[in-house]
């Protein structure tokens, strides 16, 4: 059941600087279960800058993190992992020579109880799993390099999956993709929504994310201009938050947000 009273990840007031520079001042976000929130912004906003704080990549020099409205206090990657924080990088960690069961189990294969590897199990529970995130997929036995795009992704993402991912990060997911596997990735964000799964989803480019998107945050130089449901605002209007830091009537206004804009 999800609950959706709850964020499955509060994100307050963080900020991290280097070297005496603000990448990121300030910056609230929050994430619900089953919900696509995209975090939008030109580069060099500090998008992937407040997420990595989220995946354990950085440490914020200050502000708190909530994981299902408990205190968080995420020091590395492998603490992020134990909250349920999976992330997808763009440039993706599959590997190439083995096929989509072998990377799904890479480093945790399943073994029978004469201490052999259990082939079976691992390609039966490898099909179901991509069964459901891609009905389509159905190249078990080939190295994950013969793959397109889109299918080594959701690979990834089944393996996320497996670990008991419940926030899936994305950053920047379709940058290296064309239109078709674009789509495909589209069509997996849905299925995760349908199991609960809370994504975010990072982009430099409105048009990639505000169709699969129930919210989104714009950051500009650091900070968040303001926050959305992608229903009361127009694509236009998201621009606006992007280019010129102008937060329109349907939008909650952040630290970032122009004042006067007119
Ligand atoms: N490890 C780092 N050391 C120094 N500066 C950094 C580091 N990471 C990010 N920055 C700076 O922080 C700012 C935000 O970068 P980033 O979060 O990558 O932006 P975005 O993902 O929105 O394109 C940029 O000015 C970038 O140069
Ligand atoms: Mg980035």
């Amino acid at each position: 059941m999800t609950d959706h009273t709850t964020p499955l990840v509060e994100m307050n007031n963080i900020s991290i600087s280097f070297g005496g520079i603000h990448a990121v001042e300030n910056a609230s976000i929050d994430l619900f279960p089953g919900e696509v929130v995209a975090l939008l912004g030109h580069n060099g906003a500090g998008k992937s800058t407040l997420i990595k704080i989220l995946s354990g990549a950085y440490r914020r020099d200050s502000g708190d993190i909530r994981i299902n409205g408990d205190p968080a206090d995420i020091r590395n990657p492998r603490d992020a992992k134990g909250f349920g924080i999976e992330t997808i990088y763009q440039t993706l960690a599959v590997a190439d020579n083995v096929d989509a069961a072998a990377n799904l189990y890479l480093g945790r294969e399943l073994q029978t109880r004469w201490g052999t590897l259990d082939d079976a199990a691992m390609e039966a529970k490898t099909r179901e799993v991509m069964g459901r995130l891609n009905p389509n997929f159905k190249r078990f036995k080939e190295p994950v390099k013969a793959l397109s795009g889109g299918q080594r992704q959701s690979v990834a993402i089944a393996r996320a999956i497996l670990f008991n991912a419940r926030i899936l990060i994305m950053d920047e997911p379709t940058a290296a993709l064309g239109p078709q596997e674009t789509a495909q990735v589209g069509e997996l964000i849905k299925q995760l929504k349908r199991e609960g799964i809370g994504i975010f989803l990072i982009s430099h480019d409105i048009h990639d994310v505000f169709d699969l998107a129930d919210r989104v945050f714009v950051m500009k130089n650091g900070l968040v201009v303001g926050s959305a449901r992608t229903e009361d605002v127009t694509k236009d209007e998201v621009l606006g938050m992007i280019i010129l830091g102008k937060c329109p009537p349907g939008a909650i206004p952040g630290p970032g947000a122009m004042r006067d804009a007119r």
